[in-house]
């Protein structure tokens, strides 16, 4: 196992009715923004139930957070922030809104433009503290210090971490997750799962409680994400998604064993170039990606497709390739689509996000690194 240091400050306030305890999170005289998305929550309650928590606290608005949150509508918000001397941040949403709190909390606190975060990896030294209340189980965002930002003027998708942007809380209420459509809650299964395999598909390090957690958070998605497509309003699948997403990418299951993150890298660029959902391009570069790399993945791609998928090909090529068939099915299950041409994107996306990575100095991919922008268009290429 490889040394590590762990540490999740984030308490999570999970159930039917855990908003209510928000106030008690906050300081009399915090002055809140209420930062939300495009307007779901105003359809479903949990505005309401999020502005009744807040009584007697001082808040001002600021919504229109879009999917893939830009720098430019952040930078608005920012501007609010400045203007009313706002001292705590509530994001009410999913992914998209909490990373956008993330940035505005520690733009806030920076002197120079806060893109500079993101691209010269200048370092957040203090930050506005955040609460959230998540809508959408997928990114894991509500518990981590991840915050991933686009901007549109440059067509570049960009993320920072720093333990000062972790959410100080985060309301996880599953009953919130009714009114998601099944677009959202597929993505959000396929994400989530992706994280995990992110942090448990490169090669053995002896570490088998962090395999048995990987393991144990995939088989439940496995086993619960096409429920919540057939029974949407069953509160105990949508829970059991919802615990599943966060515990997915906390920091937890990725400690002391090696990370890839090459799919999420690959995927971003396609999310910048064409606008794709986030999980539509993972769901596109993952088994790509085991293909190409299935000689260095092969013990743990072996190992997925026996513990996971229940997988008993004695013969091992067998096996990696009908492992890899199983995630693919998967998403496919899920109704998330997993090729280019789904999306009507050809060969020219493979070089175009060869290149993106090139212009984002992103040469060196992967647990080892060799994932260079030329790997990458072959996996894409192969995803075709
Ligand atoms: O904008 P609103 O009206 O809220 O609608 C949203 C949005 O259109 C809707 N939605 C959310 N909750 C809903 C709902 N609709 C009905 N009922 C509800 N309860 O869903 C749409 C998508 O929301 P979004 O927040 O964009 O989705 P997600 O949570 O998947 O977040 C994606 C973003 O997170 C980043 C992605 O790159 C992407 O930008 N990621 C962040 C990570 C992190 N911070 O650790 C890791 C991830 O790998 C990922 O990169
Ligand atoms: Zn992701």
């Amino acid at each position: 196992m490889l040394n590590f240091e762990f540490k999740n400050t984030t308490e999570i306030l999970f159930g039917e009715g855990q908003s209510k305890l928000i106030a008690e999170r906050l300081n009399s005289n915090d002055k809140i923004l209420l930062l939300y998305g495009g307007g779901s929550i105003k359809k479903n309650g949990v505005y309401d139930d999020v502005v009744a928590a807040l009584a007697g606290f001082e808040f001002v608005e600021f919504a229109g957070v879009e999917p893939n949150p830009t720098y430019e509508t952040l930078s608005e918000a920012l501007q609010v922030v400045k203007e009313q001397d706002i001292n705590f941040i509530l994001a009410v949403g999913g992914g998209s809104v909490i990373d956008g709190a993330k940035y505005i909390a520690a733009a806030a606190h920076y002197p120079g433009d806060g893109w500079d975060i993101l691209v010269e990896g200048a370092e957040v030294t203090s930050a506005l503290p955040i609460g959230a209340v998540l809508t959408l189980p997928a990114t894991g965002s509500e518990s981590n210090g991840n915050s991933v930002v686009t901007k549109k003027a440059t067509q570049q998708k960009r993320a920072f971490g720093s333990p000062l942007v972790q959410p100080q809380f985060a309301v996880l209420d599953p009953t919130y997750t009714y009114s998601l459509p099944t677009r959202q809650v597929a993505n959000g299964v396929v994400d989530a799962f992706v994280h995990v395999i992110e942090q448990y598909l490169t090669y053995p390090v002896n570490a088998p409680l962090q395999d048995r957690f990987a393991e144990g958070i995939l088989s439940t998605l496995i086993e619960q994400g096409p429920q919540a497509l057939s029974t949407p309003h069953d509160y105990a699948v949508r829970a059991n998604i919802m615990w599943s997403a966060t515990m997915a990418l906390n920091g937890l299951i990725g400690k002391g064993v090696p990370q890839d993150w090459a799919t999420h890298m690959i995927g971003h660029e396609l999310t910048a170039l064409y606008n794709l959902d986030h999980a539509q391009t993972l769901a596109i570069v993952l088994p790509a990606l085991m293909f190409v790399k299935k000689e260095q993945k092969r013990e743990k791609i072996m190992q997925l497709g026996r513990r996971v998928f229940a997988l008993e090909n004695a013969d091992e090529e067998a096996l990696i390739d009908a492992t890899i068939k199983a995630v693919q099915d998967f998403f496919e299950q899920m109704g998330v689509k997993t090729r280019l041409s789904d999306y009507g994107l050809d060969s020219q996306a493979a070089s175009e996000a060869a290149e993106n990575l090139r212009r984002n100095d992103l040469h060196e991919l992967g647990e080892h690194g060799d994932i260079t922008p030329q790997v990458a268009q072959s996996i894409l290429e192969l995803a075709r």
